[in-house]
């Protein structure tokens, strides 16, 4: 009889029991116990115990020639297991199949790894073999969660109103600040497509094409420098609505990310979520996208620090900068060489050194230890101590520098503390809206202003006035949606009026000649009754790394890149023929990783 399956292996349960069913699957492990073989077979749902008897001599005799991998099908009979042989570890391990009949549909070979041992596997070894890689239970469950949070999020926007469209991907030009990926053109020879860093204009040409509501689970390219949480190409949930305000984007992504904690994680989130003035996070944080499941805040101490003798304290403040401070509870037990490998940290990350202080211990009771202490007197000491809500046993690190370089390095020193002294909580789930950004921002090599989200970015009303003479104090309505310091999303309301757009071209310094080359068609359309509209985009691979608290999007995503951009599995990027490129047009300067130009 021709075997063909009923259930998968991972979905058996108890009250299978008694059941004749056909699984189909791979053999994760055999056993030969003096006369019974037991092989674990495994499917996309998980893994069942198969146990062969001699007295089904044929099946029997097959079984115990199986090997890591082989591929079978197998129909038996679903029995309790004894109550010694019970594996509480599994999910199917009350049960398992005495098989009847054993059909092999492939030998696989010797392998490089089994899927079983995804942890202990280099990561270049399983992206080589990604099939192996995926077939085993980590992977199995990133793609299934990944599956399921793709279909709630369809559903809930269908539930909103939303239209799911699709948009091209061979296109011009989208500024979302990185590098583009280029697709040269056949028919005109010399021109480029580029591949989208999202869908942002057609976005907006939707909303001018009334379509009111629109959403896309949209890939996006970006040729950045890659990190854990960075791909060249990775995946957003992208939307866009008409006739709305920020709070209409926050309240609606608000719901869908508490709509999927709960039927994916089965945790209820309270609401609304906190927001946050990109000020105050970068005052309290020293970063955009707070970490706010644990405390050591940034203070700001100038006005204690000029009255001390530190002359690195008082200069710094005289220049226009600022003393900013963290206490590390606890961290006075930190040694010379844990601090001053944080201090080379401070310096990497531009600080011109580390100040830091230890309370209580060797210095006793109540005083300051450490080579600046004796800088402080006692006044300003008690004033410290206060103001950081710090007690002996505490640690107080200061850099004195501009206000933008105190931020920085003590924001990232606050993070490396966190996970070196364990003080994050791995329970909390700290979503968090960060609004009102500064539209603009100075790009320091050039000296010019630069679209802080992109460009179409509304500023707020109340700052409209402030655009020609202090351009940096406007504010945006911008939002990012930031999870455990990780930003997962983030969009705007947008500029829907053309005057306004050409103006905030020419700040930028983008000329009309090449507003009308490059956007001439988003310049047409907000011409042509462009309604009020605004939007987001969250990033998917984040999102689901995040919420199966994995370390990396590679771990969420089948087939990701590597740290240099490159699939290990089918050889990509490669050279072109010879042929390709001749029908391009194109030729091959070098094939030496050429430095920046
Ligand atoms: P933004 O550039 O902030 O906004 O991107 C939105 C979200 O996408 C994720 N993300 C990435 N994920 C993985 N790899 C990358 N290289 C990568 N880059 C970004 C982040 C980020 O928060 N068009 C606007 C949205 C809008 O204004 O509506 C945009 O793309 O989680
Ligand atoms: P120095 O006088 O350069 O030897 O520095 C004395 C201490 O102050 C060292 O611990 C330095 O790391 C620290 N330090 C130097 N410059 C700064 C700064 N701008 N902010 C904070 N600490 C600093």
């Amino acid at each position: 009889m021709k075997l063909k399956r009923t259930d998968y292996c991972g979905a058996l349960r108890a009250a299978d029991a008694g059941r004749t069913v056909t699984l189909a699957g791979w053999v994760q492990s055999y056993r030969d116990h003096g006369g019974v073989v037991f092989v674990d077979l495994r499917d996309r749902q998980g893994i069942a115990q198969v146990v062969f008897h001699p007295e089904n001599a044929e099946s029997y005799a097959v079984g115990r020639q199986l090997r890591h991998e082989d591929v079978v099908l197998v129909r038996g009979q679903v029995l309790h297991r004894a109550s010694a042989a019970v594996n509480p570890k599994i999910p199917t391990g009350e049960i398992e199949i005495t098989a009847h009949q054993l059909h092999v549909a492939n030998k696989a070979d010797t392998l490089p790894f089994s899927p079983a041992q995804h942890d202990a596997v280099n990561e270049d070894t399983r992206l080589k073999y990604r099939y192996l890689d995926l077939r085993g239970r980590a992977m199995a469950e990133a793609l299934a969660v990944r599956h399921r949070v793709t279909k709630i999020m369809r559903d809930y926007c269908d539930a909103h109103g939303f239209l799911e469209i699709e948009t091209p991907m061979l296109y011009k030009s989208t500024p979302e600040g990185a590098r583009e990926f280029l697709v040269p053109s056949r028919n005109s020879p010399g021109e480029f497509y580029a591949l989208p860093q999202s869908p942002q204009l057609f976005k907006q040409v939707l909303m001018v094409a009334g379509m009111d509501r629109y959403m896309q689970i949209a890939r996006c390219f970006r040729d950045e420098d890659l990190r854990a949480d960075r791909q060249p190409e990775f995946t957003q949930l992208d939307l866009e609505m008409s006739f709305v305000d920020r709070q209409d984007v926050i309240d609606l992504i608000t719901g869908l990310l508490v709509r999927l904690w709960k039927d994916v994680l089965g945790i209820d989130l309270p609401t609304p979520f906190p927001q946050m003035s990109w000020q105050e996070a970068m005052d309290r944080f020293g970063t955009d996208r707070p970490d706010t499941r644990y405390g050591m805040e940034l203070l700001d101490i100038s006005d204690i620090a000029v009255k001390s003798d530190f002359a690195v304290f008082r200069s710094a403040v005289a220049d226009g900068g600022r003393v900013k401070m963290i206490c590390v509870p606890g961290g006075a037990v930190l040694t010379r060489k844990q601090l001053d490998a944080l201090t080379d940290d401070a310096r990497k990350f531009g600080a011109k050194g580390l100040a830091w202080v230890k309370l209580g211990g060797e210095a006793g009771a109540g005083a300051m230890g450490g080579p600046i202490a004796k800088f402080v007197s006692h006044e300003l000491q008690a004033a410290i101590r206060e103001r950081l809500a710090a007690k002996d046993g505490d640690l107080l690190l200061a850099v004195a520098d501009k206000q933008a370089i105190g931020w920085r390095v003590l924001g990232e020193i606050r993070q490396i503390l966190a996970r070196q002294l364990n003080l994050i909580p791995t329970d909390k789930h700290n979503f968090l809206w960060v609004v009102d950004f500064p539209s603009f921002e100075r790009d320091p090599a050039a000296g010019r202003l630069i679209a802080r989200h992109h460009p179409f970015t509304a500023p707020l009303d109340e700052d409209l006035s402030k655009l020609d003479a202090h351009a940096e104090a406007v504010r945006a309505k911008a939002y990012d949606i930031v999870l455990n310091g990780i930003e997962i999303g983030g969009g705007s309301i947008r500029i829907h009026q053309r005057e306004l757009q050409s103006k905030i071209f020419s700040m930028l310094g983008i000329s009309p000649e090449e507003a009308e080359k490059k956007f001439a068609f988003l310049l047409d359309a907000l011409r042509f009754g462009a309604p009020p509209h605004g939007g987001i985009a969250l990033g998917l691979d984040r999102l689901i790394m995040l919420m199966l608290n994995r370390q990396s999007i590679r771990d969420v995503i089948a087939f990701p890149k590597t740290q240099s951009g490159s699939d290990l599995m089918t050889g990509a990027p490669s050279a072109a023929e010879s042929r390709q490129l001749l029908e391009l047009g194109l030729a091959v300067l070098s094939t030496q990783r050429t430095a920046k130009i």
